[in-house]
């Protein structure tokens, strides 16, 4: 069973943690901070919180926590305005390995993403060596969905690595919660980027690989398993100079 622990020694009943509970599992009785132990979904906000660093959960991996430090953890909003205007779905991608740390950058911007109740239910699947395999498998099904009169967007098979664009790193969310898999997908986006990545997203392999059972046993997907997104990540060949216009926002202001 997942503990909240209060450390006595530490703990001077400020009441910070009792407040800042969503699930009002944190009780202050007589000055002392009694955790219930009923509703916690883990979402570690007494730990946050603590200026006292007196809080800890048992089952909680507490070495990966890091201090708050201005230098460190704060971004210029315009940078990071310009660093999401900047951003392009890259297709074109340099023959080159990407390194196993900026994957794994990519992926811990994943699991550090904000979930529904703090489900934590995204999983990741890294797709490199096998991308040849899942390329032919992913081309019979889109033969299949253009022979059914599906081609909105042109496809040709005839045209390279129309889908993958010779990327060479696949990596797929999987979740039961689109929204949670969505959020942890674009952070994972602008993770690549600020690693000097490109990156774009496949929703056309998504459509496809959900429902094939070769591609499915490929990945070695569990049966509930729903892929949400499919990022490409490599290192573009192609350089761009500015931002593009988009549509003017529409915003009602109430
Ligand atoms: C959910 C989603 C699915 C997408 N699927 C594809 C795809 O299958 N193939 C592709 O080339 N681009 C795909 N894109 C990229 C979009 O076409 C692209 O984001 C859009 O044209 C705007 O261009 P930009 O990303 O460079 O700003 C997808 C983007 C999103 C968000």
């Amino acid at each position: 069973m997942f503990k909240i622990k209060i450390d006595p020694e530490q703990c001077i009943g400020c009441g910070l943690c009792v407040n800042d509970c969503l699930t009002h599992d944190i009780e202050l009785r007589d000055g002392n901070v009694i955790p219930l132990r009923q509703n916690c979904f883990k979402c570690g906000h007494c730990i946050a919180i603590c200026p006292q660093n007196a809080v800890s959960l048992e089952d909680g991996d507490m070495s990966e926590i890091k201090d708050y430090k201005e230098e460190s953890f704060t971004i210029n909003p315009e940078i990071f305005l310009n660093v999401v205007k900047f951003r392009r779905s890259v297709r074109h991608y340099q023959d080159k390995e990407v390194e196993q740390e900026k994957i794994e950058k990519i992926i811990e911007a994943g699991r550090y993403t904000e979930t529904a109740s703090n489900r934590q239910g995204v999983s990741y699947i890294v797709v490199q060596k096998e991308i040849p395999k899942l390329r032919e498998l992913a081309k019979k099904q889109l033969k299949t969905l253009i022979d059914s009169g599906y081609n909105s967007a042109g496809l040709n098979l005839d045209e390279g690595d129309f889908l993958f664009r010779y990327a060479p790193v696949l990596i797929l969310t999987v979740s039961n919660s689109k929204v949670d898999a969505g959020l942890a997908a674009s952070n994972m986006e602008l993770m690549a980027v600020t690693q000097e990545l490109g990156a774009f997203f496949i929703g056309f392999f998504v459509r496809i690989a959900n429902k094939d059972p070769e591609i499915r046993e490929l990945l070695e997907m569990k049966p509930d398993d729903q892929i949400i997104t499919c990022m490409a990540v490599g290192y573009p060949k192609v350089k761009y100079y500015r931002t593009v216009p988009r549509k003017k926002a529409q915003v009602r202001w109430k």
